[in-house]
């Protein structure tokens, strides 16, 4: 190794359950989804108590949320904020009038960032390690790309996303997103941070629900800075992996242990020799024309893998729309992908079930996560249709 080599991740033990996903015991994935069917009805009921007007001018001022987020972690409180300190001490250490960061802090306090007693002390709450600069779980990186002009200039014109072929993203920045992101590094190296929170979390949760004792060789297609592989080979250390992506993003990415990287565009040719080609929060980026080349493009390279033979599988992974519109996480990441991306969206389990049939995939089964999200097998199946 020279001087000028990247340093070498070894042997990384995996990221704790409470810093990725804040439990100490991964719940059954029925229990998350329990829960969140809860959660919706009890906001279903809460707005409908108010009236309309009341419940317009909530929608109309929801955007205060992230923009007091993002006001609060570019302060960097939530890092300040260890043990109780009083208001004013914060104050003075920001150098800023302790009335007004009051202000800020009280809304901070009823969305539970942080809770403010009536001494005037700031207490952290459960949530606010998780937006720490330097927290494992990495989701701070989220607050920080999503408070980015970019995005929020294409929430600004979401309708201009409405027609078959409109592009928010692309009206409110001048370039679609993923090239726009390669003209901006930094905006770039923000939107990878994001991604590898999820990641981090979509690792623990694959090493857990999926079966990797027959598998060799993973390939992570749109592996964002190769975290999900990672985490994965921590807890199965007989795995090696390889990250294709695109070349700006395989630039930047760490050296990790036993993950190579791979430079290249999905929808020409991937790696071969894998037994197992992952796509995670892939799918939803492209319309169904688009997720289909993908998908066959895998199912290519899986036929033409020698080691699993006809056990090389497929398996994607993406929020669940629900056939109901339901107010969760697949919800707001749909409506993001709206915004963000020339024709991406979440997608049921029978839509990807069609688009990957229409790949010359064959479904072997799918599995719901803890996270809310699902992961559907397939394996390699027959040639696919002409
Ligand atoms: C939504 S991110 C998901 C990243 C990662 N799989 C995760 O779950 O965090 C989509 C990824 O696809 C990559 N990507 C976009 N277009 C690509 C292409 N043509 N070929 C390879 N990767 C691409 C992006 O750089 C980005 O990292």
């Amino acid at each position: 190794m020279t001087a000028l080599d990247p340093p070498q991740v070894r042997s990384p033990q995996p990221p704790r359950l409470q810093d990725v996903l804040g439990v100490t015991a991964l719940p059954p994935a029925g229990a998350t989804s329990v829960t969140n069917r809860l959660r919706a009805l009890l906001g279903r009921l809460r707005r409908a108590m108010a009236p309309p007007p009341a419940r317009i001018m909530e929608s109309v001022l929801a955007g205060l949320e992230p923009a007091v987020l993002a006001a609060l972690c570019r302060t960097d409180l939530p890092d300040r904020v260890t043990g109780p300190v009083p208001v004013a001490k914060l104050a003075a250490d920001l150098d800023v009038d302790p009335h007004r960061l009051t202000r800020l802090l009280r809304f901070a306090h009823t969305r539970g960032w942080l809770r403010l007693d009536r001494r005037d002390l700031v207490h952290p709450t459960r949530l606010t390690p998780f937006l720490r600069r330097e927290h494992p779980g990495g989701w701070r990186a989220w607050v920080e790309f999503a408070a980015g002009h970019d995005v929020g200039a294409s929430l600004a014109v979401l309708e201009r996303a409405l027609p078959p072929d409109g592009d928010a993203f692309e009206a409110a920045n001048d370039l679609p997103f993923f090239t726009f992101m390669a003209a901006h590094p930094e905006r770039h190296a923000s939107f990878d941070a994001a991604m590898a929170a999820g990641a981090r979390m979509h690792g623990l949760l694959l090493a857990r629900a999926i079966q990797w004792s027959t598998s060799r060789r993973v390939c992570d297609i749109g592996g964002g800075d190769g975290a999900l592989l990672s985490v994965l080979i921590a807890h199965h250390p007989h795995l090696h992996g390889v990250v294709l992506e695109l070349p700006e993003v395989v630039a930047r990415m760490p050296s990790r242990h036993q993950v190579t990287a791979q430079a290249g565009d999905a929808f020409q040719a991937l790696p071969t020799g894998c037994d197992t080609y992952l796509l995670v929060n892939v799918l939803h980026d492209w319309d169904d024309a688009a997720a289909t080349a993908l998908l066959s493009r895998a199912a290519e390279a899986a036929r033409s893998s020698e080691l699993a033979g006809p056990d090389a599988r497929v398996i994607v992974v993406d929020s669940e729309a629900r056939r109901r519109p339901t107010d969760d996480l697949a919800l707001l990441a749909d409506t993001l992908m709206l915004a963000l991306t020339p024709g991406g969206r979440e997608r049921t389990v029978a839509e990807v079930v069609a688009l990957g049939e229409a790949a010359g995939l064959a479904l072997e089964r799918h599995r719901r996560l803890a996270s809310g999200d699902v992961a559907i097998v397939f394996r390699r199946g027959r040639n696919a249709p002409e």
